[in-house]
């Protein structure tokens, strides 16, 4: 990785650190479902405590747009973080708080800032607010890959008002994905899904030109199929004529699905058929791609050298529409591929499977992972590639 500064023992020892971690997690009922954004801050952690530093990580959750929203609090992340990483972890309720930094300035414990996003500044990329978190350190780590095309104040700004490193897993990320478009190894397939054609629109105009086959399912492959002219039922289609006159739409390297898993409705004890794309009738909803696409799809897979995956296959909250996404998860994780997945939805349901292990490289990124791959820059790698002198 070239010009942007790694995190090293020599860097951090004895400083204060202020590192900007991912907790974005999703937390249903005070239970945090998935935990491997978390964890993958941890290495960083570890080497700052190790080279006798003192970490102090800013998070964000959610959006509360520049207020306190309680159930977006930090204090949910900490104990999880005390349990992990066997270490008291301090929970900083206002870092802004003249009485709590003087409290907690100099300590020697974890501290954890609350969401920093219940204060404007933080979107704003305000100046002033960098430099008042920039007094908690002497040192600025960023290992939040998920964020860094944010522009804001815990991911530019202050990474440029102190000397600032890339954290390991951040290193990581630049290394697995940059390698994905610089040199992919062929056949190199790539596997979209999710939702939103317009946030996808650019990488799949990159995928066209630099992968052998790009496969599309889940809602993504529906609106493609209704521009197509295939009616989808009841699915939910984005409809705008200017995404749809994109030429590599219409590039024969994307493959969509030749049948597609129907239902009633969304719930629980809807009934699921079967059917050919162009026998999908007015009154149903498209839940997930059909087994003639699993095998198709898969035959593809099994010859791939590169395999890079983001969005599930199917609207995965349902039972009756997993098949595709972890019929396929089990296919790419049994090839000898180089084999990358990323995005929150995606990452979910093969983890669901118990197969996200199983995969050469996953990615912390959702938005951040399809503009890398897009090839756009990234606000927050770009601040670190102008960072102080260290
Ligand atoms: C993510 O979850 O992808 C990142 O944390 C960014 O979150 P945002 O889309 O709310 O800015």
């Amino acid at each position: 990785m070239q010009r942007i500064p790694v995190v090293s023992k020599k860097a951090v020892a004895g400083k204060r650190v202020l590192m900007r971690v991912d907790f974005d997690v999703a937390i249903e009922g005070g239970i945090i479902r998935e935990d491997y954004r978390i964890r993958a801050n941890m290495s960083s952690i570890e080497l700052v405590l190790v080279a006798g530093g003192y970490p102090r990580l800013i998070a964000h959750m959610g959006r509360p747009g520049g207020a306190r929203v309680d159930v977006l609090s930090m204090a949910h992340i900490g104990a999880y973080c005390e349990k992990i990483l066997k270490r008291k972890v301090i929970f900083v309720r206002d870092p802004f708080n003249e009485s709590a930094r003087r409290r907690y300035q100099d300590s020697h414990e974890i501290l954890l800032f609350e969401n920093i996003r219940f204060w404007q500044g933080e979107e704003k990329n305000d100046r002033d607010f960098a430099y008042m978190l920039a007094e908690w350190g002497e040192a600025y780590i960023n290992e939040a890959f998920a964020n860094c095309h944010r522009a804001h104040a815990s991911m530019d700004m202050l990474a440029r008002i102190l000397p600032a490193y890339a954290g390991l897993h951040l290193e990581k990320e630049i290394r697995n994905l940059g390698a994905v478009m610089k040199s992919p190894k062929r056949p190199f397939v790539a596997v979209l899904g999710g939702a939103k054609l317009e946030t996808k629109l650019p990488l799949i105009t990159r995928f066209v030109r630099r992968a052998d086959a790009v496969l599309i399912g889940g809602a993504l492959a529906n609106t493609l199929l209704s521009a197509r002219g295939f009616s989808m039922g009841k699915s939910t289609i984005e409809r705008d004529a200017v995404l749809f006159s994109s030429p590599a739409l219409k590039s024969k390297r994307i493959i969509l699905p030749q049948d597609v898993i129907i239902v009633d409705t969304f719930e629980r004890g809807s009934w699921p058929r079967v059917v050919a794309i162009d026998k999908v009738p007015q009154d149903v909803y498209v839940g997930d791609i059909g087994p003639k696409t699993i095998v198709h799809f898969s035959e593809i897979l099994q010859k791939a050298a590169m395999i890079v995956w983001n969005g599930p296959l199917g609207y995965t909250e349902l039972v009756q529409c997993r098949e595709g996404t972890e019929k396929i998860a089990e296919v790419i994780t049994k090839s000898a591929a180089f084999t990358l997945i990323g995005g929150g939805d995606s990452i979910a349901a093969v983890s669901r499977a118990k197969m996200l292990n199983k995969f050469s490289f996953v990615s912390t990124g959702g938005g951040a992972m399809l503009e890398f791959l897009a090839g756009k820059r990234l606000p927050g790698l770009e601040a670190l590639k102008v960072t102080k002198k260290q």
